[in-house]
């Protein structure tokens, strides 16, 4: 079989340079791959409270993005997951194949509600995983392109296949998240510690940066002591952090831009670094903007959600005939 790639982002939040380098740099080569279903989780945008002008922007914002990305329209499906309605019926299925126990488990779940009151937490943000789980089977994706963030919700998609297909034959195809060798986890700048996330505004780029901020938020990166630019996670994760956005940005491996660097001191290390986000950024807002100005992105998401409903539909009804719906139509 030819290859189903599928991933989506949540509108929630700013893009970070953790998106981009985590999935979005990467999906214009999943093109040359096979099949690709690339979507706006909106849906999942709903888990927790958000304003709806601010979800109806920041979906504007990731559907031009992956435009601006190099996502050709006319061969991937671009689409909104609420305009697809398969993803929520599908959800209505596989809701009872996801058991309480494994959701509770899920560390995104625990870390979003420990900052909760339990009367405060809706049951979408529990039951996410399975709405994800769903997103992925819709489409027969073999291939998800994700960070390292969501590698437990996939492999509870995939225990979540090897259920149902035991029980009713082989019906869902088994997906495999797929990240990138570096660049898969991108530290917050101001404690690499910690996964750079759309709610960190100090630790975080974001892709609507301006230059002069991005170069001053790299500038005042956290780094480490000593005065070497060598990759050691433990040691030195700021430095690190920052090697891996060079290599990914300029697509090289970490080995080529530690001898790059190797008669550096962190000052000049740090403007180099600064000067390749904004060789990456500058650009790519322009074509963002382009975007957004003209609203091409309407008339592509439009014709996406044709293009993935008539997939989606017929994995739904296959689905429907495996645990006895009856089917009038
Ligand atoms: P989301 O919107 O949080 O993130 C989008 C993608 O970016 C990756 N990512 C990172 N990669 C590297 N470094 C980082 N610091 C970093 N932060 C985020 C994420 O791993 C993700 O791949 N649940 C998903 C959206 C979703 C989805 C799906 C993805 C819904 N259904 C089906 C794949 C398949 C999410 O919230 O991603």
């Amino acid at each position: 079989m030819a290859e189903r790639i599928l991933t989506g982002i949540k509108p929630t939040g700013q893009l970070t340079l953790g998106n981009y380098i985590g999935v979005l740099k990467n999906l214009p080569k999943m093109m040359d791959r096979g099949e690709c279903f690339i979507f706006i989780a909106d849906l999942h945008a709903l888990t927790l409270p958000i304003d709806p002008e601010v979800l109806r922007q920041n979906s504007v914002d990731i559907a031009s993005f992956y435009l601006a990305a190099g996502l050709d329209p006319k061969r991937v499906a671009l689409f909104l997951q609420s305009e697809v309605s398969a993803h929520s019926e599908l959800n209505a299925i596989m809701q009872n194949y996801l058991y309480m126990g494994e959701l509770s488990r899920m560390t995104q779940f625990k870390e979003k509600s420990a900052k909760m009151k339990e009367s405060g937490i809706g049951l979408g943000l529990f039951a996410y995983p399975v709405l994800m789980a769903s997103d992925i089977v819709l489409y027969d994706a073999n291939i998800v392109p994700v960070g390292e963030d969501q590698i437990q919700h996939v492999e509870l998609t995939r225990d979540l296949v090897n259920r149902f297909n035991q029980r009713y034959g082989n019906v869902l195809q088994m997906p495999k998240a797929e990240m990138r060798k570096i660049g898969a986890r991108i530290m917050s700048l101001s404690d690499p510690t910690k996964k750079m996330s759309k709610s960190d505004p100090k630790g975080d780029i974001f892709l609507k940066d301006d230059m002069a901020t991005v170069r001053k938020k790299v500038m005042s990166a956290v780094t480490d002591s000593g005065s070497e630019v060598k990759y050691d996670e433990e040691k030195k994760p700021g430095i690190s952090n920052l090697l891996t956005i060079y290599a990914c940005l300029k697509d090289i491996t970490i080995a080529e831009a530690e001898k790059h660097f190797v008669d550096y001191r962190y000052g000049d290390f740090k403007k180099e670094v600064a000067q390749a986000v904004v060789d990456e950024l500058e650009p790519f807002q322009k074509r963002y903007q382009e975007i957004v100005d003209s609203k091409s992105y309407l008339e592509v998401l439009k014709e996406g959600a044709r293009k993935a409903s008539e997939v989606a539909n017929k994995t739904l009804l296959r689905v429907k005939k495996a645990v006895g719906l009856l089917i009038s139509k």
